[in-house]
């Protein structure tokens, strides 16, 4: 494989487009529009330039990544080259099942479909295409230049062939791919989303504070970040709509969303992207201070 095309140029998608480029791989980054792309192309310079301050690239290796990137607005153009396509795109069932129509219909007959979703089964956006069995999942993790794990998901008809060729080209990345079945939210999201709601409903239930809950899971179980801090850096938004596919697709009340968590993201408090979540990132620095409903 030597011709990748990524779409969606938020920040799962230059994170995977940053890594193929950065490996030599040839990129077509897509988005429908031209402003998404310019801040994608800045982000990636923005993170390689950290790679090049910490001596882990060159800056020859930073020129050369960014020369591997070639941005799109068009989808037709941008897959018709494309041995491999990873969709990156917002998380909504609807969006993702248009978007893998249009590129059974566009993409190479031989070019493996694949989706970066954390928790939408890959079965049904398989099932919307001809080629089901050259369809998997093939789940980054944010921030992905940082990240080992690409967990790897076969839908139910995805061709062993298929899954053996993502897991050599994960390793090729320099990743440590892990294969799961297809059932919700995979094992990434199965287990670390009803962590996250645990730490909502202990702090909703009044049993410790923001800062207390993060420390405890943080230094006591040497997590880099606590599950709180956690939520806001994934967005409260994806957190709630991965519970909600867990609490529907298992049928199990534990996996039942917190109402704290719920009123957040009603009343737009999503975490870093928005600038307030359980902590307050109004003020631009790393540092962490409480958003003023916890302090
Ligand atoms: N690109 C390149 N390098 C980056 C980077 C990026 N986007 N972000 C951070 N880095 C590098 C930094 O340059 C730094 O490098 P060195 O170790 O060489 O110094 C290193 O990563 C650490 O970064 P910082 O010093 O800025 O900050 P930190 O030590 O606080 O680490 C963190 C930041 C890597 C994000 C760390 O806090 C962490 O690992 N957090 C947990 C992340 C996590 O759990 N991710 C999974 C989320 S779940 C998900 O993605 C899937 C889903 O479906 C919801």
């Amino acid at each position: 494989m030597k011709n990748i095309s990524v779409i969606g140029g938020g920040t799962m998608g230059n994170g995977i487009a940053h890594v193929f480029a950065q490996n030599g791989f040839s990129v077509t980054l897509i988005d429908l529009k031209q402003e998404v792309l310019d801040k994608a192309l800045a982000t990636i310079a923005k993170n390689l330039d950290r790679q090049v301050a910490k001596d882990v690239i060159t800056e020859e290796q930073k020129i050369q990544t960014l020369a591997n990137i070639t941005p799109v607005t068009s989808l037709k153009e941008g897959v018709s080259q494309a041995d491999l396509v990873i969709e990156a795109a917002t998380e909504n069932v609807e969006i993702k099942l248009q978007l893998f129509r249009d590129l059974d219909a566009f993409a190479p007959d031989a070019c493996i479909l694949a989706s970066n979703t954390s928790s939408i089964s890959i079965t049904k956006i398989a099932s919307v295409t001809q080629r089901p069995e050259q369809v998997i999942g093939m789940h980054f993790m944010n921030p992905v230049p940082v990240m080992k794990l690409v967990e790897i998901i076969e839908g139910f008809k995805t061709d062993k062939n298929i899954t053996e060729s993502i897991v050599e080209l994960s390793k090729e990345l320099g990743k440590v791919p892990a294969l799961t079945q297809d059932y919700p939210g995979f094992i990434a999201n199965r287990i670390l989303m009803p962590m996250i709601n645990e730490a909502i409903i202990s702090l909703h239930e009044g049993v410790a504070g923001v800062t207390e809950i993060d420390t405890i899971m943080k230094l006591g179980m040497a997590h880099p970040m606590g599950p709180l801090q956690l939520a806001d850096f994934i967005g409260l938004d994806v957190c709630l709509a991965i519970l909600n596919v867990l609490y529907d697709g298992l049928g199990n009340t534990k996996y039942a969303p917190c109402p704290l968590l719920v009123n957040m993201v009603t009343s737009g408090d999503l975490g870093v992207k928005s600038g307030r979540g359980f902590y307050d990132y109004s003020h631009g620095t790393k540092e962490l201070v409480l958003a003023p409903s916890f302090q």
